[in-house]
């Protein structure tokens, strides 16, 4: 059966004159990793904890199945949570957990239980003060899966991993999601999370720029075709009729958007063009990603 959806529904929250959420809505579905993506201090972490009960709202909601947590019969079942530096350096793995294994009024067993599935079970009686970063983000998801809930709400859960700690973050996300999970992941780095997400909500400055799935982005990436010709006023012509949405880049050289190179050099074929340049060019994620949360983004 399907998880619960996450929604926002036209969250605000200021901090005094700081508009840390400013009317943001989006949805995260069931059976897939939403990426929850800005740069620091785009309001990520204040519309987390608005999900789950740590902060309230100014105004605006913020819902898992169409409730607000505090109207959950057993959020611990239901959603798991974890966020940065919720661990008291002093004490073993297994103690932080059985902490919080009480507040969620989970048995106890079910510490050991998470930390298999987090692969910590060696560390289990180690302090958390001695963790690497990877180990720590391991034992904040074994913290989140206490409740063994359906909906994992995790704050820059990949923040700090080395490319191995990625990847298996990556395999348990997409693994916790395709068994129907809904996971809502946070991040100030695309590159981090491009390969774990399926969708994207993208926000800078309390504000939604972007929520789509992350091919989409990819497609807003790639399909740019750069031509040159030695004929300029041919090529002028030939972009008048066939692609008008071309842009020049001087006289003799210009780009097309939203097309493959196989399209403009048919077309020039077909035109006796002749073309001393087609290439398909494309931006990175992350110079999308980049434009998307500039500030003159927000203007
Ligand atoms: N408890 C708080 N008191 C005052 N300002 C806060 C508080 N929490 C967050 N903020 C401010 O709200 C804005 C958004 O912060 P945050 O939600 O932590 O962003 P992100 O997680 O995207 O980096 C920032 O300007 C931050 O300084
Ligand atoms: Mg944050």
């Amino acid at each position: 059966m399907d998880a619960p959806a996450i929604e926002i529904r036209s969250l605000t929250k200021t901090f005094g004159s700081v508009h840390a959420v400013n009317d943001l809505s989006f949805t995260a579905g069931p059976g897939r990793v939403t990426g929850f993506l800005g740069p620091n201090g785009a309001g990520k972490s204040t519309t987390l904890r608005a999900l789950v009960g740590l902060v309230t709202a100014t105004s605006g909601e913020a819902l898992i199945g169409g409730r607000p947590y505090g109207a959950l019969e057993h959020p611990a079942q239901v959603v798991g949570a974890h966020f940065e530096g919720a661990f008291h350096p002093g004490r073993s793995a297994r103690d932080h957990l059985r902490v919080y294994a009480s507040q969620a009024k989970v048995d106890t067993g079910r510490c050991d239980e998470v930390l298999a599935m987090v692969g910590l079970t060696e560390a289990a009686g180690r302090r958390v003060r001695g963790f690497s970063m990877g180990m720590r983000q391991r034992l904040g998801l074994a913290t989140a899966l206490l409740g063994d809930p359906q909906v994992l709400v995790l704050d820059e859960s990949a923040n700090g991993l080395d490319p191995a700690g990625v990847q298996w973050l990556r395999s348990f996300l997409k693994a916790f999601a395709a068994r129907g999970g809904t996971v809502l992941l946070s991040s100030h780095l695309l590159s981090e999370v491009e390969l774990t997400v399926d969708d994207v909500v993208i926000v800078a400055g309390g504000r939604l720029r972007r929520a789509c799935a992350i091919t989409d982005l990819r497609e807003e990436a790639s399909a740019q075709v750069r031509i040159a010709s030695p004929d300029g006023d041919k090529l002028t012509a030939f972009l008048r009729d066939r692609f008008p949405a071309a842009q020049a880049l001087s006289a003799t050289a210009a780009t097309v958007p939203g097309v493959t190179a196989a399209q403009v050099g048919a077309a020039a074929f077909a035109d006796g063009l002749e073309l001393h340049e087609l290439a398909e060019s494309a931006d990175s994620l992350e110079t999308v990603f980049l434009r998307l949360t500039s500030q003159e983004a927000a203007a």
